[in-house]
This record gives C-alpha cells, sequence and structure tokens, in this order.
C-alpha cells in the first residue's frame, strides 16, 4: 500500500455524476489535494479540530449543528472499536468544503486512516472504502460510492456501483496516455450533493421514461472516455465532456455561474468543459492543451472566480 497513513484524495469527475446513483459507468482521477488527519491520543475528551473550517469541538457528547460530521466521526470511532478512548483529531483540508471536489469522503478516509495509524489497527483499502462509504451515507443520503472509492484509492478509475446496496463496486484502473491539463473553475455557490442528487431523483421518479434515456447516453460517453484517456486524445475527451454538460444541463443540475465558466473556458481554448460532481454550483473542470490552461484560468479570474491548474495522470 502507497497511500500515506493520514490521506483522503479530493476528486474530479471526469464524465459520469448523477447517472452512476443509477447504475451507470463514470470516470473520476485525484486531484493533488489531499485532506490530512493527524491523530494524537490523549489524557481525556474526544476533540476534532479543522482549522481551516473554523471546527473546533468535543466528539461526545455531540453538541454542534454540524450534525453529518458529528454523526460520521462517532460512526468512525465506533466501528474501529475506539469510541470510548479519548484522542485529538486534527485534520488539515487543502480542500474547499461544498464544491463538489469530494471534501467529505476525502475527510472521512483521512480520518479513517489516521485513527488506524494511532490505534494500530490494520486496516485495508477495501475496508477503509466501506467504512467511508457509511460516513458517505449519513452526508448524502443515496451516494454512489464513487467519491469514497476515488478518495481511498486516489488513482483515475473507471466506476460502476454494486447492483445491491451491499454489493462491491466494479472499479477498473484508467491509465491515461499522457498528462492531461485541467484548469478547475469554482463558481462560488455553495451546494449540497444531497439535494441535487435528490431533485434528480425525484424527476426520475416522475418520469423514468424521460429521464433513463439521458442516464443510458451519459453512460455511453464515460465508457468512450476511457479510450480517449487512454489514447491521450484530448480533443475526444472534451468533445464528451461537452455532450455531457448538455445532458447535465437537461438534468437540470446546472446553474448560471457554471454555465458562464464553461463559456469562457470553451471561449478561450478548452477543448471540453462542464460541471464536476454534484452540479447546482459547485466547480466546473476544462480540459486543453498545456499551453492554453493559463490563458483559460486567467479568463475565469477575471470574471471573478476562483481557480487552479492541474493534470491527470
Ligand atoms: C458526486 O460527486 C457525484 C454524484 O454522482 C453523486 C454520487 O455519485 O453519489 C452527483
Amino acid at each position: 500500500d502507497n497511500v500515506e497513513a493520514g490521506a483522503g484524495y479530493a476528486k474530479i469527475i471526469l464524465l459520469g455524476e448523477h447517472s452512476v446513483v443509477y447504475g451507470k459507468h463514470a470516470i473520476a482521477a485525484p486531484i493533488p489535494l489531499t485532506i490530512r488527519a493527524d491523530v494524537q491520543r490523549q489524557e481525556s475528551g474526544t476533540t476534532l479540530f479543522i482549522p481551516r473550517w473554523g471546527v473546533e469541538t468535543e466528539l461526545h457528547p455531540p453538541t454542534t449543528a454540524d450534525n453529518a460530521l458529528h454523526k460520521s466521526m462517532d460512526l468512525i470511532l465506533q466501528r474501529l472499536g475506539v469510541r470510548d478512548e479519548p484522542m485529538r483529531v486534527e485534520v488539515y483540508p487543502h480542500v474547499p468544503r461544498a464544491v463538489g471536489l469530494g471534501a467529505s469522503a476525502a475527510l472521512a478516509v483521512a480520518v479513517i486512516r489516521g485513527v488506524a495509524e494511532a490505534f494500530d489497527i490494520e486496516l485495508d483499502d477495501a475496508r477503509v472504502n466501506e467504512l467511508a462509504y457509511e460516513c458517505e451515507q449519513i452526508a448524502h443520503g443515496t451516494p454512489s460510492g464513487i467519491d469514497n472509492t476515488l478518495a481511498t484509492y486516489g488513482r483515475p478509475i473507471l466506476f460502476r456501483k454494486g447492483e445491491l446496496p451491499s454489493s462491491a463496486p466494479a472499479i477498473r484502473e484508467v491509465h491515461p496516455a499522457r498528462p492531461i491539463p485541467v484548469v478547475i473553475g469554482l463558481s462560488g455557490v455553495r451546494t449540497l450533493t444531497a439535494q441535487t442528487v435528490g431533485r434528480v431523483r425525484a424527476a426520475w421518479q416522475a418520469h423514468p421514461e424521460r429521464y433513463e434515456p439521458i442516464f443510458d447516453q451519459i453512460d455511453q460517453l464515460a465508457l468512450a472516455g476511457v479510450d480517449a484517456l487512454e489514447q491521450g486524445d484530448i480533443a475526444t475527451l472534451g468533445e464528451l465532456m461537452n455532450i455531457d454538460q448538455g445532458l447535465l444541463n437537461a438534468l437540470q443540475v446546472s446553474c448560471w455561474e457554471v454555465e458562464e465558466l464553461v463559456q469562457i473556458a470553451r471561449e478561450n481554448g478548452a477543448l471540453g468543459a462542464k460541471l464536476t460532481g454534484g452540479g447546482g454550483g459547485g466547480a466546473v473542470i476544462a480540459v486543453a492543451e498545456a499551453d492554453r490552461t493559463e490563458g483559460i484560468a486567467i479568463a475565469m479570474r477575471r470574471a471573478g472566480y476562483d481557480t487552479f491548474i492541474t493534470e491527470i495522470r
């Protein structure tokens, strides 16, 4: 295992968000923004400290309004058999919260690994992933499991959830033929994945005949995306992403800021651009040849958005 003790990976979904909840394929890749957790045993009390997010709280008894976070932490300690052990859990996120980059899953994975390390508990990646999935269920209700899987493994993957809630997902590693330059633009609109997932679910339940063809089309895009990545064909990957953005718009999970970022990216040389993650705000990803990424990021920043440039390898 080459994974650091207390680390969880943030992610982008290249193709396939939302339809992945309905058993379709999606491609996700890590970005170099990890969350680290440092766990120290102490004399008394169980303290959770996340300076960047302004969280400092005692876990027993639960007192804060951030219920999902508390419940997840409690579940982790309970499952690892250390609920009554005093400890201080310090978390250092390099990922902004609620922007569609998988912060909640990365946080769960980091804390699971940090606690395991502090108490000499042996956990393999499959177990880390299962436990992080339970945490994601607390945060999101009906997650596909792609966020926690990527947060655990930290490698580009083609993902499909298991047939039953209890069955393991199908995961295939994807090996890009060359590094794929990516510009990430943050819309500044914070969203909860549970909300957009819930909205798509309600629409699908009312009219499955309208939505299932869209999920099937997105499935095709994700499968084609694997070939494009493995051939290093950024132009095709970009085209697939552009079509996917249109379909995500059809699912009504886009918004004004997301569309503006997508347009800015395309006008400044991106070969493809789309929202990533739950949508309704959150982050936009754009792929481009390496000599165009800086120009795209500058144009996004001029329009008032935070950005960063990364690559998928
Ligand atoms: C969130 O990163 C991705 C969604 O497809 C939800 C999920 O897969 O659980 C929107």
